[in-house]
């Protein structure tokens, strides 16, 4: 089959991922016998830098075209340094998830067992964790109403969600949930907050047509804690815009490394694929970014699409380079090597279409034997 992919490197390490990404997408398309036409677009500081615009017309129309969008990352430091600056890159991000109406964002959070060391929290605590944050992802404080006074002393951000905003995330968190461990955990803070009480109550009520699915509230403050002391009380938790960002960032505790963490954004009619982490800007041109984020991101782009053993074929290659070791220094400890991101990369597309015998190749190239990748 033949594809269009609309890819945004961003900014910071956004590109030196991606194309680690779109490697492993190259060795799927060759054994599975697919196309994948990439469209490359520009977003953030890249953007304003080459137009002035963070979000330039032409990549929202090759987004909209494509079958799904790969995302790198977005910032940079010049931006994060300077409030003052009204245009910021993380416009470019926040307008394409507003433009595309990509409502729902899913963000998997699991241990894996290879990385169990890695996390500061205590392994059996963490161990077998199999987490997904469904977070609402184009409403809330995120987009309300924004003002500053005019003496600049004062600032306003509203927040606010409607019952249809609510209802087409929360009926996606309960099928996903039906397929998983049938716990739905709603997060809110509708102790204080008119939106999450609106939450609860419109929640409350989908979840009748859930029979085979549990439906738990907990306060944001509470489960922020529960996460950290007890993450395998949770299933899919369904949460706000603001609050599934932090969320989301708490538990990237739990998976060891926020360098190994995929999400997806979902619209009715586009998708969105791109690393839990940041530009990290620091790395950028380095060639030391874990990669791995990216990669699964590419992961649940082809399930998206339909293709599950070509994701599966990028999972286990994950998991093979994790097995032996064959990792960036961000993940210590898990092997005896210390590999660039395009290494890591190399390997991961060399295993998709040589399996078992990537392991020799790789092998041999610590040995300093062979340059096969
Ligand atoms: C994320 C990011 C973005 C967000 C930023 C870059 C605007 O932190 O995707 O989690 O806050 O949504
Ligand atoms: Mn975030």
């Amino acid at each position: 089959m033949k594809y269009t992919i609309a890819v945004i490197p961003g900014d910071g390490i956004g590109p030196e991922v991606t194309t680690q990404a779109k490697k492993a997408l190259e060795a799927v398309a060759e054994v599975y016998d697919h196309i994948f036409l990439y469209k490359e677009a520009q977003m953030g500081a890249c953007a304003i830098d080459a137009t002035g615009d963070p979000l330039p017309k032409e990549t929202i129309e090759i987004c909209r075209n494509a079958d799904a969008i790969l995302f790198g990352a977005i910032g940079d430091a010049k931006y994060d340094n300077d409030p003052t600056l009204r245009i910021r890159p993380e416009q470019g991000l926040l307008n394409l998830r507003k433009e595309l109406d990509l409502f729902c964002n899913v963000r998997p959070i699991k241990a894996y067992p290879k990385l169990l060391k890695n996390s500061p929290l205590k392994k059996e605590i963490i161990s077998g964790t199999d987490i997904a944050i469904f977070r609402e992802l184009t409403g809330g404080i995120y987009f309300g109403r924004k003002e500053i006074s005019k003496d600049g002393k004062q600032a306003y951000d509203a927040c606010a969600y409607s019952v249809d905003e609510i209802t087409r995330v929360t009926h996606l968190a309960f099928e996903a949930a039906q397929i998983r461990k049938k716990k739905v955990t709603l997060v809110d803070k509708a102790n204080v907050l008119e939106t999450s009480r609106l939450w609860r109550k419109t929640v409350v009520e989908i979840a009748k047509q859930y029979k085979d699915v549990e439906l738990e509230v907990l306060l944001i403050d509470n489960a922020a804690m529960q996460i950290v002391l007890n993450p395998k009380q949770f299933d899919v938790i369904l949460t706000e815009n603001l609050l599934g960002d932090v969320m989301s960032d708490v538990a990237c505790a739990i998976g060891g490394s926020i360098g190994v963490l995929a999400s997806s954004s979902i619209g009715e009619k586009n998708a969105m694929f791109e690393p839990i982490h940041g530009s990290y800007h620091q790395a950028k041109g380095k060639d030391i970014a874990n990669p791995l984020a990216s990669i699964l991101s590419a992961a649940m782009m082809l399930e998206h699409l339909g293709l599950l053993d070509e994701a599966d074929a990028i999972h286990r290659a994950v998991e093979k380079s994790l097995d032996l070791g064959l990792t960036t220094k961000d993940l210590k400890g898990v092997g005896q090597y210390s590999a660039s991101t395009s290494k890591v990369g190399d390997f991961i597309a060399d295993y998709i279409q040589n399996q078992e015998d990537s392991s020799m190749n790789f092998k041999n190239i610590y040995m300093g034997q062979s340059t096969i990748i």
